[in-house]
């Protein structure tokens, strides 16, 4: 080997040397700006590092890593947010606090009942709602005595009944779970089943209990009166006609509540209905003396309907009318049609009714003035019954009324031809 040879061997290896000191700084600064990108959360960054030095190693191993974390994240962020859609959509109102009584976490649904602003979490629960109740059950729970429900009230324009179920939440941090259920509406359709049924009972009690004493004057000696007799048999026939038709509606008003009452929409032409209905009443009218007419136009649609359902609901508002309305009065059945709706209309001349009592009279067994209702046999059942048939036919029924003039009931309907539209 000459010096020639030998100078040019070592300079053979200076230069790869330092063609693979370059190649290993340029990975340094590969991995270097890799590790950077994922500390700063970047966790798509890969190295990719060619080769198969111990520096590609360490590459490959900084890639998997972040692979790793990115599925990790992934998941961790999809759970995330499934339970942040379920707080959101949930009717529940949620709210977790820490130790000290601080918001952690609410969910819209209790924003909006307790009527919490934006920056809720971080504030003390019991400063944002004073609320006595609430302070009792978060001290009950903090110290763990009850985990019962309670029911609180809250106050506000629309004052709701909520129930509160607190339970403590175990773990690195403590606090508690509370959530709020709104139970205004069940506690409503409570009330309202309760005064059904004492309705219902007072209703019932004074027809049994004039059939009773009926029966009881005819056994102590009345029996051997005729004249007495036939009063006291006509006392006892007309309280169980009443419980008749009081039951009969009830169980009418029970059907039509409990949907299994199946109104048909069909086509009908109230030219038929209306005639059938007043022929049933024009007898009665003309006792009592009052004039029962109708008038309808010549050209007026079919409505959409069940022709069972429009005849009891008609026979229903003139039977109020004449029951109502006193000698001399005038009764006009009329209707007419106006944007897709045919409006069947009830008119009076009779006492009308207070503003007052307007709103009420469709509810279940409300009358304006009860002593008279009964008198003439009403039980307050009818135009509840109207209500829930006309809105069972997709219609709606309201009513104007003046004291002194007379009162108009008004029926809108749909017409049959938005039926076949429709279907
Ligand atoms: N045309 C009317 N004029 C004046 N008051 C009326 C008229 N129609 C109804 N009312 C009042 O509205 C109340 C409720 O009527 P509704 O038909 O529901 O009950 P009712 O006639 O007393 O009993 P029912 O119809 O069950 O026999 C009546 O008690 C009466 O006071
Ligand atoms: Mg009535």
């Amino acid at each position: 080997m000459t010096w020639l040879d030998l100078l040019l061997a070592v300079a053979l290896a200076l230069a790869l040397s330092g063609m693979a000191a370059a190649r290993r700084s340029s990975a340094v600064r590969s991995l270097t700006r890799v590790a950077r990108r994922l500390t700063d959360g970047d966790l798509s960054v890969r190295a990719r590092l060619p080769g198969h030095d111990q520096l590609a190693e360490l590459g490959r191993a900084l890639d998997r890593l972040a692979g790793g974390l990115e599925t990790t994240l992934g998941e961790l962020r999809a759970e995330r947010d499934l339970q942040k859609r379920i707080l959101e959509a949930m009717h529940e109102g949620v709210v977790v606090v820490d130790r000290e009584g601080r918001i952690v976490l609410v969910n819209p649904a209790l924003r909006a009942m307790l009527l919490l602003g934006a920056d809720a979490v971080g504030k003390l629960l019991l400063e944002t709602v004073r609320h006595a109740q609430l302070h009792t059950l978060l001290d009950q729970a903090s110290e763990g005595f009850d985990d019962r429900p309670v029911e609180i009230e809250l106050p506000g324009l629309k004052p709701r009944r909520v129930l509160v179920q607190a339970s403590p939440l175990s773990g690195d941090e403590e606090g508690l779970l509370l959530v709020f259920v709104d139970v205004t509406e069940l506690r409503r359709l409570e009330s309202l089943r309760r005064d059904f049924v004492a309705n219902a009972s007072h209703e019932l009690r004074t027809p049994i209990a004039a059939v009773c004493s009926a029966t009881e004057t005819l056994r102590s000696g009345a029996m051997d009166e005729p004249e007495a007799a036939v009063r006291f048999l006509d006392i006892i026939e007309r309280n169980a006609q009443r419980l008749q038709s009081l039951v009969e509606d009830m169980l009418e008003l029970s059907k039509l509540e409990s949907n299994e009452f199946k109104v048909k929409r069909e086509r009908v032409e109230l030219e038929r209905v209306v005639p059938i209905v007043l022929a049933l009443f024009r007898e009665r009218a003309e006792k009592k003396g009052v004039r029962l007419a109708a008038e309808l136009p010549a050209a007026l649609p079919a409505v959409e309907g069940d022709p069972r359902a429009l005849e009891h609901i008609l026979s229903n508002l003139v039977d109020n009318a004449i029951k109502y309305c006193p000698r001399g009065s005038r009764i006009l059945v009329s209707a007419s049609e106006n944007d897709g709706r045919v409006r069947l209309v009830v008119s009076d001349t009779g006492p009308g009714i207070a503003p007052e009592h307007l709103p009420r009279v469709f509810e279940r067994f409300y009358r304006v003035d009860a002593g008279r209702s009964r008198e003439v046999g009403g039980t307050g059942l009818g135009l509840s019954i109207v209500k829930h048939m006309v809105e069972a036919m997709r219609g709606k029924v309201s009513v104007d009324s003046t004291v002194g003039k007379g009162s108009t009931f008004i029926i809108s309907l749909h017409r049959a031809a938005s039926v076949e539209a429709a279907e």
